[in-house]
C-alpha cells in the first residue's frame, strides 16, 4: 500500500533516507511552481473526479474522488521488488538485477532517464490551453486526468534522478522544469514534444500514437537490468494504458459522430460534411498521417550504436525481452532496415542489435495497425466507403535512413518540389486546422451534453453515468 500521511506519498520507504527525502521536499515546490505556470490553464480551483493510485497490486489500486488538482497527491510508486530478478539481455545476464547503479553506466543511465522524464512534462504543456475547448465535461475530466499522471511520471523519474545521481540527478531534476515545449531557447529534448497540440482531435491523436511511443518505450525500460528503473516503468504502464484509451475512443467517437451525419444527410463531398459541423475523414486521416510520422521519429536512427550499447550493457532491452526465444545477446542476427538508394527504397539486412531502435519501431506500428483497424469498421459499420490507411514509414520523416528524402505517402520516393506540392493532400494544411479550430472555439460543459463534432463514449468513468458531473467548476 502506499503512504499518503507523508508530505510525499510513496511505497519505497523515503522516510527512512532523510537526505533524499530532504531533496525531494525541497524539489516539491519547483514542482508545485510549475504545475501553476504551465499545468492546465485556468483550472487550479475546479474539483475534478479522479483516480489516484492507492497500491501498486494489479487489482484495485484506483480510488476515485473530486480532487483540486493542485491537491492531486504526486507521489513515488514502484512495483514491489521480486528478489529473484535477473538481468535478462546483454552481457550481463544471469547476473542479479542491479539496486544501484553501476558505475560504468552512470552517465548512459542517466540520459535515458532524463529523456523519458522530459516527456512527461512536456506533454502537460503542449495541452495546456484544451480546456477551454473541451467538447463535454467528461472529456474534460479526461484530459485533466492525463495531465495529472504525466505529473506523476515527472516525479517517477525524479525520484530516481534523485535517489541515484547524487548531485547531477538534482541538477538534472530542476532543468526538467525549466525546459518548455516549443521554446525556441530551452526546448524539450525530443521533436514531437515540442510540435503544438492546438485542438482536441490532435489531442486524441497525440494520445493514441505518441503516448503509444510512451507505452514501448516504457516497456523496453521496463526490462532494464537496472531493477529500480524496471519497478518504477512497470507501474507507469499501468498509468499509461488509461491515456491511450482516451486516445483511441477519441478519435473513434470523432469518426463515429462524422459517419452518423454523413449517412443522415447523404453526403459524401469533404465540403458538404464539413458544413454539418463534423470533421471529414479526409481532414482525420491527415491528422493521423502527421501524428503517425512524427511519433515514428521518436524511436530514433534505423541504425543506431547508442541502441545497441543500452542492450549490450543491459540497460534497456527489446519489447517483451523475456518471451523473446533467443540467445537477448543478439551475437548473430540480422534485422532488416530500409534506406534510400538511387530514387528507390532497398530493404538492407544489418546486425540485429544495432538496428533495436527500427525493431521497437515495427512493434509499435503493429499496434498502431491494430487501432486503425478498429477505426475502420466504424466507418464500413455505417457503410462509408473510406478507407484509412497508415502512410509508408518513409513518409515526413526528420530521423533515420529517410530523413533528407521526399517520400510519398505510398512510399514512391520524390524531389522535394514534387513532394512539397501535394503536401497539404497528405497533412493538414493551414486551413484544416483553421476549419477544426472553429469548431471548438468554445466549451461545451453542461453534464450529458456533447459537442455537434463528437459522438458520445460508450460509457462514463468508474460506471458514472454521461450526464455525471465530473468537473465541478466552483
Ligand atoms: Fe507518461
Ligand atoms: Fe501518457
Amino acid at each position: 500500500m502506499i503512504n499518503y500521511t507523508e508530505k510525499i506519498p510513496n511505497n519505497v520507504d523515503l522516510g527512512r533516507d532523510r537526505v533524499l527525502q530532504r531533496a525531494l521536499e525541497h524539489w516539491q515546490p519547483a514542482y508545485m511552481g510549475w504545475w501553476y505556470d504551465m499545468g492546465p490553464n485556468e483550472s487550479h480551483n475546479y474539483e475534478v473526479y479522479l483516480r489516484t493510485a492507492i497500491s501498486v497490486e494489479p487489482d484495485g489500486w484506483a480510488q476515485f474522488g473530486y480532487v483540486k488538482m493542485p491537491d492531486y497527491r504526486w507521489g513515488i510508486f514502484l512495483q514491489p521488488r521480486d528478489e529473484k530478478r535477473e538481468v535478462n539481455f546483454g552481457i550481463h545476464k544471469g547476473q542479479a538485477a542491479w539496486q544501484e547503479v553501476p558505475g560504468e553506466y552512470r552517465s548512459t543511465l542517466r540520459r535515458v532517464i532524463v529523456t523519458q522524464g522530459d516527456t512527461e512534462p512536456a506533454s502537460v504543456e503542449q495541452q495546456r490551453m484544451l480546456g477551454s475547448s473541451c467538447p463535454s465535461m467528461y472529456d474534460l475530466r479526461n484530459i485533466f486526468q492525463v495531465n495529472v499522471e504525466e505529473g506523476r511520471h515527472l516525479w517517477a523519474m525524479v525520484y530516481l534522478l534523485h535517489r541515484y545521481f547524487g548531485r547531477d540527478g538534482r541538477e538534472e531534476a530542476e532543468s526538467l522544469l525549466a525546459r518548455r515545449s516549443g521554446d525556441a531557447d530551452n526546448p524539450r529534448i525530443l521533436g514531437a514534444f515540442n510540435e503544438p497540440t492546438p485542438d482536441w482531435l490532435a489531442f486524441y491523436m497525440f494520445t493514441f500514437f505518441t503516448d503509444r511511443d510512451g507505452k514501448f518505450q516504457l516497456c523496453a525500460l521496463a526490462e532494464s537490468g537496472f531493477d529500480p528503473l524496471a519497478r518504477t516503468c512497470r507501474f507507469m504502464l499501468t498509468e499509461e494504458a488509461h491515456h491511450m484509451f482516451i486516445g483511441e475512443t477519441g478519435v473513434s467517437r470523432i469518426i463515429q459522430r462524422t459517419c452518423e451525419l454523413m449517412k443522415e444527410h447523404k453526403v459524401e463531398d469533404p465540403s458538404d460534411v464539413r458544413g454539418l459541423g463534423v470533421i471529414d475523414l479526409q481532414t482525420i486521416q491527415r491528422y493521423l498521417n502527421f501524428h503517425y510520422s512524427v511519433t515514428l521519429d521518436l524511436y530514433g536512427s534505423d541504425v543506431s550504436s547508442n541502441a545497441a550499447n543500452y542492450f549490450t550493457s543491459g540497460l534497456k532491452g527489446r519489447f517483451e525481452e523475456t518471451k523473446i526465444n533467443d540467445d537477448h545477446l543478439l551475437s548473430e542476427a540480422l534485422y532488416p532496415v530500409y534506406e534510400v538508394i538511387g530514387g528507390k527504397i532497398a530493404q538492407k539486412q544489418v546486425p540485429a542489435l544495432t538496428a533495436l531502435n527500427e525493431r521497437l519501431r515495427d512493434d509499435y506500428i503493429r499496434e498502431i495497425e491494430s487501432g486503425v483497424s478498429r477505426w475502420q469498421r466504424v466507418i464500413d459499420k455505417a457503410g462509408i466507403p473510406f478507407r484509412l490507411t497508415l502512410p509508408h514509414k518513409g513518409f515526413h520523416r526528420a530521423i533515420g535512413n529517410f530523413a533528407g528524402h521526399s517520400i510519398s505517402i505510398d512510399g514512391e520516393v520524390l524531389s522535394e518540389e514534387a513532394w512539397k506540392k501535394q503536401e497539404y493532400k497528405w497533412l493538414p494544411s493551414p486551413p484544416d486546422h483553421a476549419f477544426v479550430q472553429s469548431l471548438m472555439s468554445g466549451r461545451v460543459v453542461e453534464p450529458g451534453k456533447f459537442a455537434n463534432w463528437i459522438a458520445p463514449p460508450a460509457r462514463g468513468i468508474n460506471n458514472q453515468p454521461l450526464n455525471f458531473e465530473y468537473v465541478r467548476f466552483n
